[in-house]
């Protein structure tokens, strides 16, 4: 991996985007790497929570590679747009184990779209969020207007994309963009926090929760797929033991 690091300790795996040179701008190389570890992690058996962050105090990451995508044409354009939400952004928000974005610093354009495909984002007090495409005659590409819609209401994500704004943590938070917000030494410590209280949890309880509020947002009949996922949940090793410990006045213990 060139442009990323991974660590791993206590069940908890995190992924640095690590261009700081480059304010953690996301090129192509660095979103085919993100899929493949991704996809690695999906059946990694000493990885229950993912924490994204970007290298350096300054930002997660400052958008896509302007670089790389200033001369491209209509059909390079879509097919930026189309590998990215395939192969990187949808992945991220079906993935099974809860992915916490880590959100320490500038989270701009694809940097805010990485942020707003995870389950759940803190960020530290110097963050500055924002989807400013418009400012570069371009828009949101990899998933922003969708995702920012169904994260903060139509009126704001308006607000939001057509003035190009930098958002500061407190409007965020206020807003429901993020989740909460800390100083930025206590940024990694708060995840591991909320990581912690997730991987007590049926890992294959939570999967199913994530499918389930994600399909209220796929015009598919979300009523339908809880009842399904539900139904799944019974006399699995994880209800067994979920109930039992109840039962048994006692801790439960999953893997
Ligand atoms: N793409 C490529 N390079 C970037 C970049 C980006 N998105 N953001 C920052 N950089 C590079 C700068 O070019 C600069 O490189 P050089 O030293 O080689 O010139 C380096 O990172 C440091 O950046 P600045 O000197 O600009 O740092 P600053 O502190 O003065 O400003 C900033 C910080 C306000 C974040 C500014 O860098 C900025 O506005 N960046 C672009 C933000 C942006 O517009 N993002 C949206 C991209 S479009 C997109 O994401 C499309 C999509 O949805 C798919």
């Amino acid at each position: 991996m060139n442009n990323l690091l991974i660590s791993n300790k206590e069940l908890i795996t995190t992924i640095t985007i690590n261009r700081p040179k480059q304010l953690n701008a996301l090129n192509i190389s660095t979103i085919e790497e993100l899929g493949k570890v991704f996809n690695n992690l999906q059946n990694d058996k000493n990885t229950r929570v993912i924490v994204l962050i970007g290298a350096g105090e300054k930002s997660f990451v400052a958008g896509a590679d302007i670089k790389e995508f200033s001369n491209y044409d209509n059909k390079q354009g879509a097919d930026l747009s189309r590998n990215g939400h395939l192969n990187l952004f949808n992945l991220i928000e079906d993935f099974t184990k809860p992915v916490i974005a880590a959100i320490n610093g500038y989270a701009l354009g694809g940097g805010l779209e990485l942020a707003l495909s995870a389950h759940i984002r803190v960020a530290s007090k110097n963050a500055k969020l924002g989807l400013p495409e418009v400012s570069l005659g371009v828009i949101p590409g990899y998933g922003g207007t969708q995702r920012l819609t169904n994260l903060v209401g139509k009126g704001r994500a308006m607000e939001y994309i057509l003035t190009a704004k930098m958002i500061g943590v407190e409007d965020a938070k206020h807003s429901g963009l993020i989740n909460e917000y800390c100083e930025l030494e206590e940024l990694l410590p708060t995840c591991e926090n909320i990581a912690r209280k997730i991987i007590k949890n049926s890992p294959r309880a939570i999967s199913k929760a994530i499918k389930c509020i994600n399909a209220s947002l796929k015009n598919e009949s979300g009523f339908e797929t809880e009842i399904e996922e539900f139904g799944k949940c019974f006399q699995t090793d994880d209800f067994i033991e979920g109930t039992t410990a109840f039962l048994e006045k006692r801790k439960p213990k999953y893997n």
